[in-house]
């Protein structure tokens, strides 16, 4: 069970998911570590907004990694720390199986060699590759179709070989696309450089972009646009609460997907977008980019039962709603 005894570390907690994950386990009472090298993340947010302890360091430093486990008795770990651009990992692909890969194996050495035998995995829907069908359940092939992918489903491959040999039980999130903001706005996406789709509509809202690109108008869908699934971010962040319980519980390592079940095209989105923030969002039609399926829709009925996970954010105009909000806060 979670409880004030608990010390968990945050790896990458100072990123998006991350961020919104420290404050579900704060209001659980937890003690939590944030370890983020702030390549990306942002010190203000753990410093001011969440008031959590802020380790500035790299996954790949062992000697750190063992002086955190031994000196804050850390239980277990939730491990966000990745790079996850799909683009850069094509052009520099060392880079990420450098960070991702080799940066998970050193954190699994530290902890297999410091007694810490829980971990939490940020996985990535990424690692199916073109879906076979959709909803995609967990069981469907794995063939990703970019590095980045690949240096996931490696991860998720070592985490089975690591409970095989050394006991370290771990369960696998599988995400789909991470949208919206806390909905007390105390949180919310911050990437630079920005690539996804909701947070680059609203800052095409807000004036700062001149116009947002849809990729491609011909897929074998209602209006011809890509589907994706959007789930919002506090509800992830919920699903890592329970991920730890279970594990804390005792039960053996499991993989889960997390996606809202509903899928909703890049036209729906900058429709939805218009009516939220009521503001002019220029569009450019552009030619489909190389690698991007028509469609992906994950099933998260396995979290659902097996988690008792409850989303409660699938409404696609909310998860707007509450980026948007955050997206004036900080950007306006
Ligand atoms: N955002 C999504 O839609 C999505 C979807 C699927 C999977 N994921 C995965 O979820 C995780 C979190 O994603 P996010 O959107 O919050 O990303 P993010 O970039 O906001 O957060 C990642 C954090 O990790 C830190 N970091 C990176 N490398 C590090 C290292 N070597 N040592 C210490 N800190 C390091 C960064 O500074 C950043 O704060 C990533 O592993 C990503 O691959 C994200």
């Amino acid at each position: 069970m979670l409880s004030s005894n608990e010390t968990i570390l945050v790896t990458g907690g100072a990123g998006y998911i991350g961020s919104h994950t420290v404050l579900s386990l704060q209001k659980k009472g937890c003690n939590v570590i944030v370890l983020d090298n702030l390549v990306y993340g942002h010190r203000d947010i753990i410093e001011k907004v969440l008031g959590a302890e802020l380790i500035v360091g790299d996954i790949n430093n062992y000697a750190l990694l063992c002086d955190i486990f031994r000196s804050h008795n850390i239980s277990s770990v939730i491990h966000f720390a990745a790079y996850a651009y799909v683009g850069e990992s094509c052009q520099s692909p060392g880079k990420y199986y450098r960070n991702n890969v080799v940066g998970t194996l050193t954190l699994l050495e530290a902890m297999r060699d410091s007694g810490v035998n829980k971990i939490v995995f940020s996985s990535t829907c990424a690692t199916y590759g073109i879906p076979t069908e959709n909803p995609i359940t967990e069981s469907q092939i794995q063939q990703p179709i970019n590095p980045y992918g690949a240096t996931k489903l490696t991860v998720e491959k070592m985490l089975q070989d690591f409970d095989q040999a050394h006991g370290i039980k771990s369960v696998v999130f599988r995400y789909f696309n991470a949208a919206g903001a806390d909905p007390e706005s105390r949180l919310g996406e911050d990437h630079v450089p920005e690539t996804h789709l909701i947070p680059l509509i609203l800052l095409t809202a807000l004036g700062q972009r001149k116009a947002i690109s849809i990729f491609g108008n011909d897929y074998p869908t209602p209006d011809g646009t890509c589907i994706r699934d959007y789930i919002h971010v506090s509800d992830l962040a919920e699903a890592h609460v329970l991920g730890l319980k279970y594990l804390l519980a005792g039960n053996d390592s499991n993989t889960f997907n997390l996606g809202n079940g509903n899928g909703f095209s890049v036209k729906e989105v900058i429709e939805t977008a218009k009516a939220v923030t009521n503001r002019n969002i220029p569009v450019i039609q552009s030619e489909r980019r190389p690698g991007d399926p028509p469609i992906l829709v994950g099933s998260s009925d396995k979290a659902k039962a097996i988690l008792n996970w409850q989303p409660k954010y699938s409404d696609l105009a909310q998860i707007l709603q509450h980026a948007w909000r955050w997206h004036q806060q900080r950007h306006g």
